[in-house]
């Protein structure tokens, strides 16, 4: 058993010691991959039959839901719309007890990309739904395009040696949305190459190795910061998801995810949308 196991099974071995070692009848309060996992899979279940209902057992009695930046009522919630979706990826942070997914319905009738922060309490149960639902109108929006972007690229788990501490990620995102508001922000981002860019449905690279996410950052650094920012952080997929108020555009509601790789930003996803008008600037 090398150092690094023994160091993996000594610490396992006292959480597990540390866990029996609870008082008859006291439940342990750690938050599970197993409950993030199902509640991700629960959200997808209610959103392609158009019916939050089916989420109710796993709510907590002071639940919230938001959209858009928005409290609403889940019962008139883009939830209650059936979509076939064609892709979902869903990262997961267990010190923050949340996950973030990516949903993506190209269906011409109905066509969205929304990302999803659902946050959890100690005992297993949901206490917010915050969603970024983009449609028709949305900032560079065509979920057929963006279907075909997310399709061709690679988000495994990242090996040990690539992964970053989810300070170094959240750093990083938030460094790239501090650039329209610091002049000197872009100078503390990981850049790397190749980096790819979704930006709605437009994509600034082509899998190059020279692809970069640099073309098209703001050069104004006065402009509105991007406030109320919201994370989900996993290491082990290198991504960090910070939702936002996007102020410099017409206050949307936006949602920025970003992989790093070996350190460095390998891709950036965003979705913003406008209060249901048209996104510009
Ligand atoms: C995960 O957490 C839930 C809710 O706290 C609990 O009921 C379940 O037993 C836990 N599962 C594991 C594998 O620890
Ligand atoms: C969206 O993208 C698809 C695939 O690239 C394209 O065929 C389609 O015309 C686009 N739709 C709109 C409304 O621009
Ligand atoms: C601007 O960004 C730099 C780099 O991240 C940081 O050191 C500095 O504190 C930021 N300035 C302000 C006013 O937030
Ligand atoms: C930068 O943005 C601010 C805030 O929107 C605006 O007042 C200013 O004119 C812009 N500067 C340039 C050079 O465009």
């Amino acid at each position: 058993m090398g150092i690094l196991n023994l160091k993996i099974w000594a610490l396992s071995s006292f959480l597990i010691s540390a866990t029996t070692a609870l008082p008859f009848g006291a439940s342990s309060s750690t938050c599970n991959q197993t409950t993030l996992s199902d509640a991700a899979d629960m959200y997808i279940a209610a959103q392609t039959a158009g019916n939050p209902d089916s989420l109710q057992p796993i709510l907590s009695s002071g639940f919230s839901y938001q959209e858009n930046n928005k409290v609403l009522d889940i019962k008139k919630s883009v939830l209650t719309k059936p979509l076939k979706i064609e892709h979902r990826r869903t990262i997961f942070d267990l010190v923050l007890c949340a996950t973030y997914t990516e949903v993506i319905a190209p269906a011409a009738a109905n066509p969205y990309v929304i990302g999803t922060q659902i946050r959890h309490a100690d005992d297993g149960k949901v206490v917010s739904i915050d969603s970024i639902a983009t449609t028709t109108n949305s900032w560079l929006f065509n979920a057929t395009k963006t279907l075909e972007y997310v399709k061709a690229e690679k988000w495994d788990p990242l090996p040990e040696s690539q992964r970053s501490p989810r300070a170094v990620l959240q750093a990083a995102g938030d460094a790239y949305l501090d650039m329209w508001s610091n002049a000197t922000a872009d100078k503390a981002i990981p850049w790397g190459t190749p980096c790819t860019r979704l930006e709605g449905s437009a994509y600034t690279g082509k899998g190059k190795s020279d692809d970069s996410c640099k073309p098209g950052i703001p050069s104004n650094h006065s402009q509105a910061p991007n406030t109320h920012r919201r994370y989900v952080v996993d290491e082990s997929m290198g991504s960090v998801s910070i939702f936002c108020v996007w102020e410099h555009m017409m206050m949307a509601a936006d949602s920025h995810e970003f992989r790093l790789e070996g350190g460095k930003l390998r891709y950036v996803h965003t979705m913003t949308e406008c209060g249901g008008k048209v996104c510009k600037l």
